[in-house]
């Protein structure tokens, strides 16, 4: 970053408001609809009830899922979670359930699954609309009459395992599409919580900035205290898709390329920088899903095919890019 194009930005230097920030279970807020959904969460902990969270990528449900368990009487015991994107069929049910030696090729000892694993606390099932049908069945088992046979097994394993299960699409609408069971679906949507995305938690970009500012100034021992005008506004106009994990990764990218106490516009990504895809004239308009598709090919051209990277780089966790991709025919 040139001097010269730091000496561009001469807006004023914006330092922290002085709004009560709440902090509950990592989450931090000043939204009215989040201390809504803190207080059901806490109302629902204190039950068995199975609970389904839905909200874009990077909302926070993991946090949430976490807050149930800790609030819950299964406090002491387990917490597992499970990105049921992210397995093939054969893996997922061997994941979820175990298996024993010899089930399948390579299946060399016995191995207990999340289940077990979880047995007496809690397991978090994200993306569940993406489990295949077959393992529905074996996950309504499970639910109905806390038992399930390891994979190539013989034998019920008897469990008590709390289910928080989350996702970014509507179940009903799965079902009608036959994808996704409807039995199951009420079994776990037994009081369903919706976590809203960051564009309509208004003060929350502003007030997560100054978090995750707290957090890297201790992480990179540096002290910036101020933002410029410019810069915050930009970051207040982005629509944030990515939602929270997105907002992190600006805020990195800020630390990790400028200097001194202040974050200026030059600091920010180029998409904040208003350098976003430039389209020809005369090119038929870019709907959103070709946008992200072009997003998606960018980031992963310029982090030579490294998903991890690229999944950094928009601001995506990898389960969340390694889906998109599919859902994009990427492969
Ligand atoms: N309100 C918040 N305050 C502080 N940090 C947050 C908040 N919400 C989310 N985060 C952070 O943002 C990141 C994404 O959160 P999390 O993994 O819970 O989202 P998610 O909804 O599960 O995303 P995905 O759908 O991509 O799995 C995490 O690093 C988390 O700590
Ligand atoms: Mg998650």
């Amino acid at each position: 970053m040139s001097a010269n194009q730091r000496e561009r930005d001469t807006s004023e230097v914006r330092s922290r408001p002085h709004h009560t920030v709440t902090r509950w279970h990592e989450m931090v807020t000043v939204s009215p609809v989040m201390h809504e959904l803190f207080e059901l969460v806490r109302r629902v902990s204190r039950t068995t009830a199975s609970v389904l969270i839905r909200g874009e990528s990077g909302t926070g449900k993991e946090l949430v899922a976490h807050a149930i368990h800790q609030l819950s009487d299964r406090a002491s015991g387990p917490f597992r979670a499970v990105n049921c994107a992210t397995f093939t069929p054969e893996l997922l049910a061997s994941e979820l359930f175990g298996h024993v030696r010899g089930a399948f090729t390579g299946a060399v000892r016995d191995r207990r699954g999340l289940f077990e694993l979880a047995d007496g606390g809690t397991l978090f099932l994200d993306e569940i609309a993406e489990i295949p049908l077959p393992i529905q069945a074996q996950l309504l088992r499970v639910l109905q009459e806390k038992t399930f046979v390891p994979v190539g097994g013989t034998e019920p394993v008897h469990v008590d395992v709390r289910i928080v299960a989350a996702t970014h699409k509507s179940l009903r609408r799965e079902v009608e599409r036959r994808r996704f069971r409807a039995d199951l679906m009420y079994r776990i949507r037994v009081v369903p919580l919706f976590l809203p995305p960051l564009r309509s938690r208004p003060g929350d970009v502003e007030a997560l900035i100054w978090h995750f500012i707290d957090e890297l100034n201790e992480a990179y021992g540096r002290r910036v205290d101020g933002i410029s005008d410019q810069a915050l506004k930009a970051m207040l106009a982005h629509d944030w898709p990515g939602n929270v994990r997105e907002l992190h990764n600006v805020l990195e990218y800020a630390f990790a390329v400028g200097q001194g106490g202040t974050i200026h516009i030059c600091d920010l990504t180029p998409e904040l920088r208003g350098e976003g895809p430039v389209q020809g004239l005369d090119a038929r308009p870019m709907t959103a899903l070709d946008l992200e598709r072009k997003r998606i090919l960018d980031a992963l051209s310029q982090a030579n095919g490294r998903k991890g990277q690229a999944a950094e780089m928009l601001g995506l966790s990898r389960s969340t890019l390694w889906r998109k991709m599919r859902e994009h025919q990427l492969s």
